[in-house]
């Protein structure tokens, strides 16, 4: 491996196949890639299209035959059960065969979707490997989604089968799933054959004759038996997962990840950017339900032969803001990543940083954070009590690694507040204007990427290759459209501000305010709306919904506030975080009918704002201004 990164990343530049064709051999594949990369399939083009491999066996059987069986490969712990779990690769292995097997005597083969609707749990990540294992494609629902939102995705990806479990559990309440799923499944049209329901002690579900199993009696028979299914020899273009995320209107977009691409830059990503080796404790604390729990909970530590850590518990409450730093203590983690929010709320609660100071944190090298933007002020306290090097990174759900970041495992450069630091190897960033031209250093731009993507990253939306060319193609021909705006440096540093379209991040929750306006629209009373996102001190950004009544409506304006609030958390889920609505006479608009969201977010924000000179009618906003000045929001 290059020592620095000014040598890396150049002589990833100067011979780009060549490249990858190096890092490809950190896989163990069944049949060796000769072809590194080939413009004419796909989209634009396939990653290692001749090469066939299996990632659970790189992440799982591969170690156990190299030597690492009695090594830890994942360690549940779950404040708010009080359980605690260790799983050697050996026993690993064996979970995920008799999760395979199970899945096998369900119809479940090769390229059928399963649904894993699951909370934090071991049998998550047994279920994900095992699907893997056999060549079936998971797509993980996140707990926190409402059920219309996990029979979008049944339907879109016409699952065959939908694993999940009893509950999930909140430090407030336990979340009853199986009601939720038998909505959702009463709700698609598509109907799934099975579902695999793993009971647990907390809640018990009831289960649904000759469609509904018992997921633990199964798997418990299927351990006795010592059931073994081998790895399927998949392409190494086959698709490994479907994972939904918001996209600009209310029908998520299901992005694709392949077996062989996605290995190969995991592999780089865990050695060159986390500087992390085989056998150490890497702990991603987020959730399997979003990208960096795919990447970074599952797949990433795995196939480098490292030990994950799988939390249920959050970073304060679970029991208090000292629960981050117990994990390091207990566990010895090497290396943490998780989002800036959580920081946010652990400072809130420990500004001192007391909690941290009880605990041995010896054995932590480095915290990463991504997932929304990191202000200097939280890396700065970050980095002030823990002593160790503060990382930000900057990737998104469809590139399911980063694309910016500061390579720990290579020469690390000096850090800049506020920027993710440098574009990693596989991606050549360029700022454009709005017509596509490259802009000056120090200029906000489109942040694109110039085709093809580096492997890892999407090839198509499931079943959307159009919708995939309309969203982030064909805006800027011959580039990736990230829908984030930035600035390069004179230096070459990335900053990421804001995003070009409607996605907000809410504690590093990606959701679409376009989908939030079609849940407000829809109901009777309302004849307009308009959802922004606000800024909020601890989640970074909350929504806020603007309504115009239907004239001629004559309830209390507040009653229809409060059946929108609960609208939202029903349709879309309670991670929406959708808590302030305001019933407004009229939204502003331009002269061409565009609602003015930008100036009403800097005005919700206390930011200076400017009379827009296209406005259709002024005294609209300053009505808006007028009622944010005695309602605040965020
Ligand atoms: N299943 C069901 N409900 C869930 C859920 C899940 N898996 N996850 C969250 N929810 C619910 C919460 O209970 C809460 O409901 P409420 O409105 O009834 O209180 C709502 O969704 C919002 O949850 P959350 O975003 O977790 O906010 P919070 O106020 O409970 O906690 C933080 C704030 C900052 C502690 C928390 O958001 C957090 O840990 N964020 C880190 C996020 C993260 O890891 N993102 C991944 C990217 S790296
Ligand atoms: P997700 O697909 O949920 O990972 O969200 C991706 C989006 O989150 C990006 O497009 C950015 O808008 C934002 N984001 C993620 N990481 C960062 C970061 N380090 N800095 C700024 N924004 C980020």
């Amino acid at each position: 491996m290059h020592k620095n990164y000014a040598e890396t990343y150049q002589a990833w530049k100067d011979d780009r196949a060549g490249y990858w064709a190096e890092a490809a051999r950190a896989i163990d594949w069944f049949t060796q890639p000769v072809e590194i990369f080939d413009a004419d399939q796909g989209v634009y083009g396939r990653w290692f299209p001749d090469a066939f491999g299996n990632t659970c066996h790189n992440c799982v059987d591969r170690h156990v035959e190299a030597g690492r069986g009695d090594q830890a490969a994942l360690i549940y712990d779950s404040p708010v059960t009080g359980r605690k779990a260790r799983y050697s690769y050996a026993e690993l292995l064996a979970q995920v065969n008799a999760m395979a097997a199970v899945l096998v005597d369900h119809d479940v083969a090769k390229g059928d979707r399963v649904i894993l609707y699951m909370p934090m749990i071991p049998e998550a990540i047994f279920a994900m490997l095992a699907c893997a294992r056999i060549g079936a494609i998971h797509s993980v629902v996140f707990g926190g989604f409402a059920a219309s939102e996990l029979a979008a995705r049944i339907d879109d990806s016409t699952a065959k089968l939908v694993v999940s479990a009893s509950c999930g559990i909140e430090p407030n309440r336990v979340i009853a799933y199986k009601p939720l799923l038998d909505a959702a499944i009463g709700l698609a049209k598509h109907k799934p054959d099975h579902c695999l329901v793993l009971q647990r002690p907390e809640l018990s579900a009831d289960l649904v004759a000759g469609r509904d199993v018992d997921l633990g009696e199964a798997l418990d028979t299927a351990r006795t038996a010592g059931r073994t299914v081998s790895c399927a020899s998949l392409a190494a273009t086959d698709p490994l997962y479907i994972l939904y995320t918001s996209g600009t209107t209310g029908q998520p977009k299901g992005v694709i990840r392949d077996n062989g691409g996605h290995m190969v830059a995991l592999a780089w990503s865990m050695r060159a950017l986390y500087g992390v080796a085989p056998g150490e404790v890497y702990w991603a604390a987020s959730d399997i339900g979003w990208v960096v729990g795919h990447s970074y909970i599952v797949y990433g530590p795995l196939l480098n032969g490292s030990t994950t850590v799988l939390y249920e518990g959050k970073p304060v409450g679970t029991p208090d803001a000292g629960a981050f730093w117990r994990v390091v203590e207990e566990y010895k983690v090497s290396v943490l990543f998780t989002a800036p929010t959580a920081f946010r709320a652990i400072r809130k609660e420990d500004p001192e940083g007391v909690l941290v100071k009880r605990r041995d944190l010896s054995s932590l090298r480095a915290l990463f954070l991504a997932g929304e933007r990191a202000d200097p002020e939280t890396i700065r306290w970050a980095e002030s009590v823990l002593g160790v090097p503060v990382i930000d990174h900057w990737w998104q759900t469809e590139t399911g690694w980063a694309i910016v970041g500061n390579p720990l495992g290579l020469d690390p450069l000096p850090v800049k507040h506020g920027s993710p630091t440098v574009p990693m190897p596989g991606y050549e960033l360029h700022v454009l204007d709005d017509a596509g031209h490259e802009v000056p250093a120090g200029t906000l731009g489109n942040i694109a990427i110039k085709l093809p993507l580096p492997p890892g990253c999407l090839p198509t939306f499931w079943n959307a290759d159009e919708r995939f060319r309309a969203t982030c193609l064909s805006e800027f021909p011959g580039y990736y459209k990230t829908a984030d705006a930035g600035y390069l440096d004179e230096d070459g540093y990335v900053f990421v501000m804001a995003r070009t379209d409607d996605i907000i991040n809410v504690a590093g929750h990606r959701l679409s305010t376009g989908a939030m306006e079609e849940v407000c629209a829809s109901h009777p009373d309302v004849a307009e709306c308009a959802v922004i996102g606000v800024a909020d001190a601890l989640k970074g950004q909350v929504p806020a919904g603007f309504l115009v009544l239907k004239s001629g409506v004559s309830r209390e304006s507040s009653l229809v506030e409060q059946e929108v609030v609960t609208l939202v958390r029903e349709r879309i889920g309670p991670v929406a975080a959708f808590k302030t609505v305001l019933c407004v006479k009229r939204l502003p608009k331009t002269r061409s009918g565009k609602i003015l969201r930008g100036t009403m977010q800097k005005i919700a924000d206390r930011e200076d704002w400017k009379m827009p000179a296209t406005i259709d009618d002024p005294a609209v906003l300053d009505e808006i201004a007028g009622a944010l000045s005695t309602r605040r929001i965020g």
